[in-house]
């Protein structure tokens, strides 16, 4: 009873801190240990040091076996292996009345065991001011007590005592506790603590972003509307079909991600009108345009009809632009945006055997599109870039024209595959977030290697 208090307490720490790699002393019993597995990214792992297998018999189970690693022994070697090895961790869980454990923290600070912003918490400790009077004469208790004064001593740690059964100490691990004239140049350096105080990954959040995603119903525009919105923006997903675009909002929803569906043909001025005034009125502002949507329609250059050319470009260059315009001329006003385009490696290279021109056209002029507008808006705060795709795996190459031809391909890509679109989704949020502000007219191109053969 007493000890699933503390295994609360640590489980909602781990969904809290989200790690990827944990060290557990010993002391941790293996129902916790069940506990922490569950919320473990797939590529997680939980390192174990147990002095036997007596009281921890490792479960046969493969899916467990990949993400539990048992080390058996002397701890004090087991951790001078790990540190050999240069392993680091996201959380370590220490059992204070377990033998040396002052020892044992010391080499995990002392060998940078433990990543910056790294949380450690400590079991069993005199935290709990009553519960601990109770055995302070003891040996348990001495030590308990010790290793509380050591951590709440630690300047390297931001730390808090919850009395929870016997006590829990949470300490988090930060750069630089106190400024001394060594650390005073340093900190004031963007570098070392980071642009605004943010580290890389924090200046990449889109957090109260408002974003839009055209043709957000399928494909890479669902992909992109899901990687906006998990890094932190509010996000309308438009389509020209609205259930589509209704059925990625709901997605968003359901992953706590503020989001609206909107029907729109972006290649209609109206419609790509009537899509911004209504962000604008439900969220006041536009920081991210995603623009997305396009066609592909296959035909030889001899053969293709007007139809076809006006099609493609209507959407893919036309409409593009339409977005550009409008999401721009309110970017501009706002002294800030991130426009993105979806261009395509067809900017670059004719790709073959499939006949496209007026696909490979468009797709080219997107990117001029983009570098014109990129140069003309930075000055006023509005960077423009576009991503070039190679071959994505989308329901848009699943064509009768096209799907015989994924085979030919494969052979045209060095990475051996086609793209998914969660290939695409860092570079959407990077393009999208201050970490890009310096970029403006570039075509990012994702490809696996496709244009250089
Ligand atoms: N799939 C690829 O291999 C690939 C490669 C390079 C570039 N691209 C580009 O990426 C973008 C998305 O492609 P995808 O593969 O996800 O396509 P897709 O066909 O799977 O999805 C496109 C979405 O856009 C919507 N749409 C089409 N026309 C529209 C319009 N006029 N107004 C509003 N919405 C419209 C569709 O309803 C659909 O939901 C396109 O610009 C495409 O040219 C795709």
């Amino acid at each position: 009873m007493e000890q699933s208090k503390v295994n609360q307490v640590c489980k909602m720490l781990v969904q809290l801190a989200r790690p990827k790699n944990i060290l557990q002393l010993p002391g941790t019993s293996s129902d916790s240990l069940n506990a922490l597995y569950d919320l473990l990214p797939e590529d997680g792992q939980i390192v174990v040091c147990v002095s036997s297998f007596g009281q921890h018999s490792p479960c046969k189970d493969s899916a467990w076996e990949k993400k539990i690693h048992w080390e058996v022994g002397v701890t004090e070697e087991i951790l001078k292996k790990l540190v050999a090895r240069g392993q680091q961790y996201d959380m370590v869980f220490i059992d204070a009345t377990e033998k040396n454990p002052i020892n044992y923290y010391n080499l995990i600070m002392s060998s940078n065991m433990l990543r910056m912003n790294g949380v450690i918490c400590v079991q069993n400790l005199s935290a709990n001011e009553t519960r601990s009077q109770e055995h302070i004469n003891d040996e348990m208790g001495f030590t308990a007590k010790k290793m509380t004064d050591v951590i709440n001593a630690e300047a390297r740690l931001e730390q808090v005592d919850l009395p929870v059964d016997w006590g829990v100490i949470i300490a988090k691990r930060i750069p630089v506790s106190h400024v001394t004239e060594t650390t005073k140049g340093i900190l004031a350096d963007n570098v070392f603590r980071g642009l605004k105080g943010r580290s890389v990954l924090d200046r990449l959040r889109l957090d109260g972003k408002v974003a839009y995603v055209t043709g957000g119903g399928q494909g890479i525009g669902r992909a992109f509307a899901h990687a906006l919105g998990e890094a932190g923006a509010k996000i309308a997903v438009i389509d020209m079909v609205l259930e589509k675009a209704e059925a990625v909002a709901h997605e968003l929803h359901i992953k706590g991600i503020k989001s609206v569906a909107m029907a729109a043909d972006i290649s209609k001025e109206e419609d790509v009108k009537r899509v911004v005034d209504t962000i604008l009125v439900n969220w006041g502002r536009i920081d991210i345009a995603c623009n997305n949507a396009g066609i592909n329609m296959n035909s030889a250059s001899e053969e293709t009809a007007l139809e076809e050319w006006d099609k493609t470009f209507n959407v893919n260059l036309r409409g593009l632009f339409l977005c550009c315009q409008a999401a721009g001329r309110v970017m501009l006003s706002q002294g800030y945006g991130k426009i993105i385009n979806t261009a395509s490696m067809a900017s670059l290279i004719v790709p073959h055997p499939q006949k496209q021109l007026a696909y490979n056209t468009s797709k080219a002029g997107v990117v001029k599109l983009t570098q014109t507008l990129g140069t003309e808006w930075i000055d006023r705060g509005v960077r423009v870039n576009c991503i070039s795709p190679g071959i994505v795996d989308t329901p848009l190459i699943h064509t009768d024209a096209l799907k015989p031809l994924v085979e030919c391909w494969l052979s045209q890509i060095p990475a051996g595959r086609l793209a998914e679109v969660t290939d695409l989704q860092a570079a959407v949020v990077y393009l999208a977030s201050e970490a890009s502000d310096y970029m403006t007219g570039h075509n990012l191109v994702i490809d696996g290697g496709q244009s250089l053969w």
